[in-house]
């Protein structure tokens, strides 16, 4: 009896250790960010700290909805990358944990505001500003003129030759549609996307899918953050950048600790060291080319000048609300989406 009582405890002390072993060194990570940036981040973190990292890229819609779907039973730890608007909506929801990093000091200001707008639920990682390119062999080959405007983009001549992405999945294509509420007004921001909806050849689910469609010359022109189109025409794929005419909009994007996190204290590390300009500076290696929160991380030449931008005074308060996020996508599934094209 006493045997089996102490083999009993034994096998309860391994089993506590062994559980305790497996929840302090793992890290579940749900990254929005390009898939090569998001493995790069995952096995820097583990490399750095011996902390197992389990990687999930999704877009920011769609990770968003996997938050929130689960914070009965929270899974995830934390949320690196993707626009900041699902991140901003996620902490009005308290589906995140609010944390105030000691890396602050490091940041750029507009890291912080995004940190200070969700009471510290979120914080600015990267920015970069919303363009589109276009395959310059494939509009050739078509007789296309070159677009320079967003307006250009609903001419007949561009039908089938445009692709963006579903704003529903994709933050790319969310700050495409706020954007261009707020640049030419409700109304004829609809109008702009319900003429636009006639040239779409396809909404992708990822946002950065219709410029890789157009660097292997499946697609013509995609609108996507402008860093994605220079990070195709860097790779060699005949691609051109272009900065609207009447100005853009621009992501702050995000990273979060969701609220419940079963590794709570290694996403809090994990946040922490994403936050330093050598982690910060790992972004090159898989060109990718935002600007950097750190100010001390690396940015590379080939990057989109965002000083040199037109950008318009994007509201992230108000487009990342819950209840104008929830609003305008529905409106575009009602008013867009279902359109003939
Ligand atoms: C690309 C961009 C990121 C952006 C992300 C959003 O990866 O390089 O800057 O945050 O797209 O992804 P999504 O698929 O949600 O549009």
């Amino acid at each position: 009896m006493k045997k089996i009582t102490q083999i009993a405890l034994l096998a309860g002390a391994a089993l506590a250790s062994s559980t305790a072993l497996a929840s302090a060194d793992k890290l579940i990570f749900y990254c929005s960010a390009q898939e090569e940036w998001c493995q790069v981040m995952a096995n820097g973190f583990q490399d750095a700290t011996g902390i197992e990292v389990n990687m999930t890229r999704k877009s920011s819609g769609e990770t968003f909805a996997q938050v929130k779907a689960e914070s009965s039973n929270p899974k995830g730890d934390v949320w690196w990358g993707g626009t900041g608007d699902p991140h901003l909506q996620a902490a009005e929801e308290d589906l995140t944990e609010p944390y105030v990093t000691p890396m602050r000091g490091e940041l750029n200001d507009w890291a912080i505001s995004q940190a200070e707008s969700a009471s510290d639920k979120t914080i600015g990682i990267y920015s970069g500003a919303l363009g589109y390119g276009y395959n310059t062999d494939l509009l050739k080959a078509n007789n296309l003129p070159e677009p320079s405007c967003w307006k250009d983009l609903t001419k007949p001549e561009y039908k089938g030759h445009v692709q963006m992405a579903n704003p529903n999945s994709s933050g790319t294509a969310y700050t495409t549609l706020a954007t261009m509420v707020q640049l030419f007004g409700e109304d004829e921001g609809f109008q702009f996307m319900k003429d636009l909806h006639k040239n779409i050849n396809q909404y992708t689910k990822s946002g950065s899918a219709p410029i890789k469609a157009a660097g292997r010359g499946e697609n013509t022109i995609g609108i996507v953050f402008m860093h994605d189109a220079v990070s195709q025409a860097v790779s060699g794929f005949p691609i051109q950048v272009v900065a609207p005419c009447e100005g853009t909009g621009y992501e702050i994007g995000s990273m979060s600790i969701i609220k419940g996190a079963r590794n709570l204290e290694e996403a809090k590390k994990f946040y922490d060291w994403a936050l330093t300009a050598e982690a910060q500076s790992l972004a090159l290696g898989v060109k990718a080319f935002q600007v950097p929160s750190n100010k001390g991380a690396e940015t590379s030449p080939s990057a989109p000048d965002l000083s040199s931008i037109k950008l318009i005074d994007y509201d992230f308060k108000k487009y990342g609300s819950s209840d104008e996020r929830k609003r305008l996508l529905k409106k575009w599934d009602d008013e867009v989406s279902t359109l003939p094209q």
